[in-house]
């Protein structure tokens, strides 16, 4: 097939790059200049595991292509739609990208054409985007939601093994499309209403950070009780009922899509005239865990004044390079604040605008040279390398009283504690 991606971010590019490997023929829309001209010379912008290869091999095979130009959508049969939808301040989804794009798409897409919403949009825009949009053309385009639940560091192996594909449309000819674009692709299809679709992935989300937001909760309370939030949430996390996922007290969830979709969904309840008070505690309870630990921080130092700490991990999560919301960044701001110096060491992390204005730290090229001299370490991003690093040689080179703030539960207290270290997790009895 022929087909369109508009956005060539962390999802329309690894859709545009696992299409063109499936053999149809993609054309992807970038209006971020330098970004395409990466990407047209077979470079990848960001890091993503497995992602170079495809697009080397998609460029290389001449399967796939870059532009600026939006012109470029003409003449497909499918145009995806996957530009970004940040959060505004009061939390409302800032659909400028959306809009943006449905006006380009209302005057050049040549018909007929399915238009495929990737981007997470709020429940029932995709009615709204038809009414405002494409009300000319009605009959000819097709549109159908069709949310993203990939992740990032494993997207590639998301796209090619998804635990279902939603589809959200109003005619069996495009669900029959949606089922040509994916015919190698092995997973239940949910095929529903537009608005439906939309909600499938507030909801995921939203559940997600739920699952996160209470093991927090259950972890401060052990704290209180002397419990270990270690067996503990891994005896729940064995009631298949529950499962074990996202059960990791740790210093919360951040990333590009958790803190907007669940402050979006607030949004949209509200909105609704919906107080929706459970997701709520849940966003109150993950901005406050990042509060809690540089409290716990503080108490373990007497002061933060004129105290140096390390932070280990400044990405959201292990695996990307990304850093938009993450924990670390809010964290080092506070640090900042309370009158400490801050060096930080990621192995991937790359700090781009679009994670909003950075604090004040020293960034550094390897994990010692952060540690060096620093009263504290706060882990932040669980990565393989902090797990593996020389802490002989840690503790000698970091000043007195060496604490270690384990973010993530991920070193192993009883190793940290025998080399002379001061210990503190999260949830730790
Ligand atoms: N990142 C994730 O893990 C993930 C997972 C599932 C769903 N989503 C959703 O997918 C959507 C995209 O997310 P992302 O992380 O890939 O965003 P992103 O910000 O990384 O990428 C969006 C891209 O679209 C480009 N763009 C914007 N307007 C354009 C236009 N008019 N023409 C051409 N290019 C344009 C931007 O320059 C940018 O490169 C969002 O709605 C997000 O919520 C993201």
């Amino acid at each position: 097939m022929l087909v369109s991606v508009i956005g060539a971010g962390y999802v329309g590019l690894v859709a545009a790059c696992c299409l063109a490997n499936s053999g149809h023929r993609v054309k992807c829309v970038e209006h971020d200049r330098s970004k395409c001209e990466m990407l047209a010379g077979g470079l990848l912008p960001f890091y993503e595991e497995g992602l170079g290869d495809l697009l080397a091999r998609g460029v290389k095979g001449g399967k796939l292509s870059f532009s600026t130009e939006i012109e470029s959508i003409k003449n497909t049969e499918i145009i995806i739609v996957a530009v970004g939808t940040p959060s505004r301040p009061d939390g409302k989804v800032d659909l400028g990208q959306i809009f943006g794009v449905m006006t380009d798409i209302s005057e050049l897409a040549t018909e007929p054409v399915t238009l495929i919403m990737k981007s997470t949009v709020p429940p029932g825009l995709g009615l709204q985007l038809q009414k405002r949009f494409l009300f000319q053309k009605s009959g000819k385009i097709a549109y159908v939601s069709n949310p993203e639940f990939l992740r990032e560091g494993r997207a590639v192996k998301d796209w090619y093994q998804p635990e279902r594909i939603v589809v959200g449309a109003e005619t069996p000819e495009a669900v029959e499309t949606v089922k040509s674009l994916y015919s190698d692709i092995e997973a239940p299809f949910c095929v529903m209403d537009i608005s439906s679709a939309e909600m499938v992935k507030y909801a995921s989300n939203a559940f997600l950070a739920t699952k996160i937001s209470f093991i927090n909760e259950i972890a401060n309370l052990c704290e209180l009780v002397g419990a270990d939030i270690i067996p503990v949430a891994r005896a729940v996390g064995m009631d298949g009922r529950i499962g074990g996922s996202f059960l990791q007290a740790g210093l919360g969830y951040g990333g590009s899509c958790f803190p907007k979709d669940t402050k979006g969904l607030d949004f949209i309840s509200t909105l609704n005239g919906h107080t929706f008070n459970l997701l709520k505690a849940v966003i109150e309870v993950n901005a406050r865990q990042r509060i809690l630990a540089v409290r716990k921080l503080s108490r373990l130092l007497d002061s933060l004044c004129g105290k140096k700490i390390a932070i280990l991990g400044l990405s959201f999560k292990p695996g990307t390079d990304d850093t938009r919301e993450s924990p670390s960044l809010d964290i080092i701001r506070m640090l900042g604040d309370e009158g400490a110096e801050v060096t930080a060491y990621d192995p991937m992390a790359v700090l781009r605008q679009n994670a909003g204005p950075l604090p004040e730290f020293t960034l550094c090229g390897d994990p010692l040279a952060a540690l060096t001299s620093s009263h504290a370490a706060v882990i932040t991003t669980e990565w393989r390398e902090f797990l593996d690093m020389d802490w002989e040689k840690a503790w000698k080179i970091m000043s007195p009283p060496r604490v270690i703030l384990d973010g993530r539960n991920c070193l192993d207290p009883h190793k940290i504690k025998s080399l002379g270290f001061q210990y503190a997790g999260m949830g730790r009895a």
